[in-house]
């Protein structure tokens, strides 16, 4: 297979590519901006003969039509992805997410090619702590910030073109991803890289809410399940039963890192803070037979938190940008 992988150089686009590459025969041409989240050192050491990086808009129509028409299939992952960035600065999202989102499909259907579309467990807004449901396929949509819901658009643009025009689209709507090459603005590379910095890490709020953690790794191999056997038309929600409150993943990073358990600050706490993610991915594991492979959280968070130790060179150069932009944020609220 020829692959256009959108957002490839981002967090889960390159776990996804290099996954790929190292265990099937399809080639990869990757599209991405290469924007704030997206690093070319992510792609270091792929094999050139099947493997390429174009940087570019995945809203530049022209560009996006001569790679989709050149594609077996495309997997979109390309997006503005951070929740607190888009309430500080929403345009970008609507941007790259819907009209991004909007110029893909348009393409994939002028060329009848495959499209599968990443998405988020987010757009189904948030759960109760004690609630006995978790998110299936047919949870009503209601997402809460600008990122969650321009992701919801997306999703039904694809769902729309799916029924008005035959695209032949599958979505896949996944919850928190972690492990290597995750940008440091996010949850766990920002404390892991602060406590190595001898920073204490930030927990928002009193740190209750509740997150469905996965291994970037699952999630790719959920995807390949879904463009290999996932039903044109369909949504498939993925997830690995991995419910964590944030306060606990605080301290268990701290103890990994042999810091004291309570050696962190709680901080001003986001607005319209989701308070609770859970997913039943029953569906893509009966219809799919999809399974995870990382079922023991500690020990991928421990492999994670190595990942960083070593490869202070890849996040180095982000890192002081980013607890600027949060410092910039956090004075534009007050
Ligand atoms: P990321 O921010 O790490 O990467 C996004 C990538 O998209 C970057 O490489 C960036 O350069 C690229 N990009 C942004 N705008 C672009 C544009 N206009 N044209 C081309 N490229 C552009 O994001 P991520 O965490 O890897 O998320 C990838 C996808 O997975 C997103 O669609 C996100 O909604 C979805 N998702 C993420 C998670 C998670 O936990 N991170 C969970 C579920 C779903
Ligand atoms: O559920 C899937 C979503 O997971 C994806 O769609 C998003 O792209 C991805 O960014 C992620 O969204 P979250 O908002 O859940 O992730 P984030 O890493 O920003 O935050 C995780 C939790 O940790 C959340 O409850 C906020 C909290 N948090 C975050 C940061 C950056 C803190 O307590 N302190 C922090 O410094």
């Amino acid at each position: 297979m020829r692959l256009l992988v959108t957002g490839g150089a981002g967090f889960i686009g390159s776990n996804f590519v290099h996954l790929v590459l190292a265990e099937t025969d399809s080639s990869v041409v990757v599209l991405d901006a290469l924007t704030y989240a997206g690093n070319r050192a992510s792609l270091a050491g792929l094999p050139d003969d099947r493997f390429e990086l174009v940087v570019g808009d995945i809203a530049d129509a022209p560009l996006v039509d001569r790679l989709v028409g050149a594609a077996d299939a495309v997997v979109h992952f390309a997006a503005e992805s951070h929740n607190d960035n888009s309430l500080h600065d929403p345009r970008p999202f609507l941007d790259t997410n819907i009209i991004g989102t909007y110029t893909l499909i348009e393409a994939a259907r002028r060329h009848g090619t495959r499209f599968h579309h990443i998405s988020t467990d987010e757009v189904y807004g948030d759960l109760e702590l004690d609630d006995p449901n978790r998110f299936t396929e047919r949870t009503p949509y209601n997402p809460s910030s600008p990122y969650s819901s321009t992701k919801a658009g997306s999703d039904l643009l694809v769902r729309a073109w799916v029924r008005s025009f035959g695209l032949q689209a599958t979505i896949s709507n996944c919850s928190n991803n972690y492990g290597p090459y995750q940008h440091v603005e996010k949850f766990i590379p920002r404390q892991i890289t602060n406590v190595l910095d001898g920073v204490r890490p930030k927990l928002y709020g009193a740190g209750r809410n509740v997150r469905d953690w996965i291994h970037a790794d699952d999630h790719s191999r959920a995807v390949l399940t879904i463009l290999e056997r996932g039903e044109i038309g369909e949504t498939y929600l993925i997830g690995a039963d991995g419910e964590q409150d944030n306060r606990t993943v605080v301290e268990l990073i701290l103890e990994l890192m042999g810091q004291p358990r309570d050696a962190y600050d709680h901080v001003q706490d986001r607005a319209g803070h989701d308070l609770r993610y859970a997913i039943d991915s029953t569906k893509l594991r009966t219809e799919l037979g999809w399974r995870p492979q990382y079922g023991d959280f500690r020990a991928g968070l421990a492999a994670t938190i190595d990942w960083y130790r070593e490869h202070e060179a890849w996040w180095r150069p982000q890192k002081q940008a980013t607890e600027d932009r949060y410092a910039q944020q956090a004075r534009g609220s007050k």
